[in-house]
């Protein structure tokens, strides 16, 4: 018989610590010299406990020691979200009106969203961590342009069901970002999701989604500070469950009824975004998936 497994952070109703965690780096990061920074979030110190650095400088360094003891987990948090802002302004302009973000956390893209069209956004999470941000931005009296959607993804809940109850139109197109999140979800909460996901957003939808390499979930990645980030987080009650390969991630999204556009590793988001001089490393133990909705089956449902 398998011992039960302690309850996750989340199951407990605790906000989730590793959005913050992304959070704190997004916010150090909008504090490094233009040059240099690699996103920019100007809302991420809100989200922060700890005061975010005072100069380009300080920040370099405590973006750089995180760095040195877990490298490829900055480059992948800012630049994923550099990307996913990028593929959210290229699909505005091309007519897109509707973007979801599914775990969330304490994203800010909505916030910092200048583009002239109105654009609805959606922000699917957890309701522990849902709740810790809309807290957040109540106490700094920002009013929020996004639609909150609280939803435990392991709970069989419908996302698609939840989606449309907060007004999402399931007949127009949309940009879905999941970053940061499927290596959390036990697999088949993770494919479940993805299949509901395809069964919700109209063909022509594009999700984005990261995965974290298996050997890094089953302790044999050659990636040291990636197996003592997966240590920390899991005794922090958010374990690393869920891995996979650029080749399973691709057959995710095609079970699903996505075909994938595109395919990053970390190294070549660096190469793409970092310029002549990243300050950060590009260890290589994660990936991200861009992937199409496809035409629904005739006979499925929205048919
Ligand atoms: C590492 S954070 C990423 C947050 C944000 N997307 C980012 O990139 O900064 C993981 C997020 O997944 C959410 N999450 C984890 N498990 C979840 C679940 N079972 N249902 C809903 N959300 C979940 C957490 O609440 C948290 O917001």
């Amino acid at each position: 018989m398998t011992a039960a497994l302690p309850p996750t952070r989340l199951q407990s109703g605790t906000s989730s610590e590793t959005a913050h965690l992304t959070a704190r780096a997004r916010a150090a990061d909008a504090v490094i010299e233009p040059g240099r920074r690699l996103l920019g979030d100007t809302f991420a110190h809100l989200f922060v406990t700890v005061p975010p650095p005072a100069t380009s400088q300080e920040a370099l360094d405590r973006l750089q020691l995180l760095d040195g003891a877990h490298g490829g987990f900055i480059a992948e948090i800012l630049l994923r979200q550099r990307y996913f802002e990028d593929l959210v302004a290229l699909a505005v302009d091309a007519g897109v009106r509707q973007v979801v973000l599914l775990g969330a956390g304490y994203d800010t893209t909505a916030l910092r969203f200048t583009g002239s069209e109105p654009v609805r956004f959606f922000e699917v999470d957890h309701p522990a961590t849902q709740r810790a941000k809309l807290e957040t931005l109540a106490a700094a009296e920002l009013t929020s342009p996004v639609v909150s959607v609280p939803l435990d993804f392991t709970s069989g809940a419908s996302l698609r069901e939840e989606l449309v109850a907060h007004g999402f139109d399931t007949e127009e197109p949309c940009v879905v970002g999941w970053l940061g999140v499927t290596f959390f979800l036990p697999p088949e909460a993770c494919s479940a999701t993805l299949a509901d996901l395809a069964d919700t957003v109209a063909p022509g939808s594009l999700v984005l989604f990261d995965y974290m390499d298996e050997s890094v979930v089953d302790g044999t990645s050659s990636y040291q500070g990636a197996l003592t980030m997966a240590r920390q987080v899991a005794e922090q009650g958010e374990p690393y469950i869920n891995g996979l390969t650029p080749l399973t991630a691709a057959e995710a999204a095609r079970a699903a009824g996505f075909e994938p556009v595109e395919q990053l590793r970390v190294n070549q988001l660096v190469r793409r975004y970092g310029g002549t001089d990243p300050y950060c490393s590009d260890d290589d133990f994660m990936g991200l998936v861009t992937a199409r909705r496809t035409e629904r089956e005739p006979g499925g449902r929205g048919e």
